[in-house]
């Protein structure tokens, strides 16, 4: 596979915006692409404007960085994503995050919409990922090393950070909205679970399902970036649900519980700028 340049597509993200360049980024999940509008939008650079990257082709998803500002906070936000049931190599599930590495991101925050394991945390329910089980058979960063971002061999037992989760908690307590914690296990999808499988993920230690997040926590970590996750729960997974599962009922729910997301979002950043502007 011929190698990303990096160096080019930094190079057209600089040109498209000029000036310091924020050191948080925000990945949205589905359903939660709205939140790129209600940020203070300085800059758009449309992934189809930089040259071989990936473009995310699920409905739902846009492909884009918005550049500005949340609640103060100078943010990049990835309006789209890319997921391996698109049937990218993993490895091109880096590019996104190493990009945004060079440009100095170093703090990361993925969210994502997830069906859930337990019937007390339904759809419209947050969860903080405290930790989560790679089930997708993937990784991003099988290969030979790029050691320009990290080592080899790298540490997982902390992967969400727990500076941030305080944050958020702390956040979500100020507010007075419910959130959840527990582990996120993500398969290749595309397809939704099948109850058995919902019960052994119960049983390995799940409490959310879902397709997206894994690769880009590890992509991340491997390259030392402060990761926090957010799962939207969308539905009760397979089997515990007592309906059929659609990618409708997850974009549909999930803009249900975007308000909320929203409102939780802003007060972190809110809180992440003033910590930034103190320190
Ligand atoms: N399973 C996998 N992915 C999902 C689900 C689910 O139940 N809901 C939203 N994304």
């Amino acid at each position: 596979m011929q190698k990303f340049n990096y160096d080019k597509a930094v190079a057209v993200i600089k040109q498209n915006h000029q000036g310091p360049f924020p050191k948080t980024a925000l990945v949205l999940g589905s359903g939660l692409g709205r939140f790129g509008e209600t940020m203070e939008i300085e800059t758009v650079v449309d992934y189809g404007d930089i040259p071989d990257f990936p473009v995310s082709t699920v409905s739902g998803h846009s492909g884009r960085f918005l550049i500005g500002k949340a609640s103060g906070l100078p943010l990049i936000c990835m309006q789209g994503r890319m997921h391996l049931y698109e049937g990218y190599p993993a490895s091109k599930l880096a590019i996104a995050i190493r990009t945004l590495r060079l440009l100095g991101v170093d703090t990361l925050i993925l969210t994502n919409a997830a069906g859930s394991m337990h019937e007390d945390m339904g759809p419209g329910s947050l969860m903080l990922i405290e930790d989560h089980i790679n089930f997708s058979g993937q990784n991003p960063l099988v290969g030979p090393n790029d050691q320009r971002f990290g080592d080899r061999f790298f540490d997982m037992s902390s992967a969400y950070d727990s500076e941030l989760r305080k944050g958020l908690t702390e956040a979500a307590q100020s507010l007075g909205i419910g959130l959840h914690k527990g582990v996120y296990v993500q398969t290749m999808g595309p397809n939704f679970e099948t109850p058995a499988e919902v019960r052994m993920f119960k049983q390995l230690g799940a409490d959310a399902v879902g397709m997206s997040t894994v690769p880009e926590c590890l992509v991340a970590q491997h390259a030392g970036m402060r990761v926090a996750g957010l799962s939207v729960i969308t539905n009760l997974a397979a089997g515990i649900a007592k309906h059929a599962l659609s990618h409708e009922e997850t974009i549909s729910e999930g803009s249900k519980a975007t308000a909320t997301t929203e409102r939780l979002l802003n007060r972190f950043f809110a809180d992440l700028n003033a910590k930034q502007m103190a320190g």
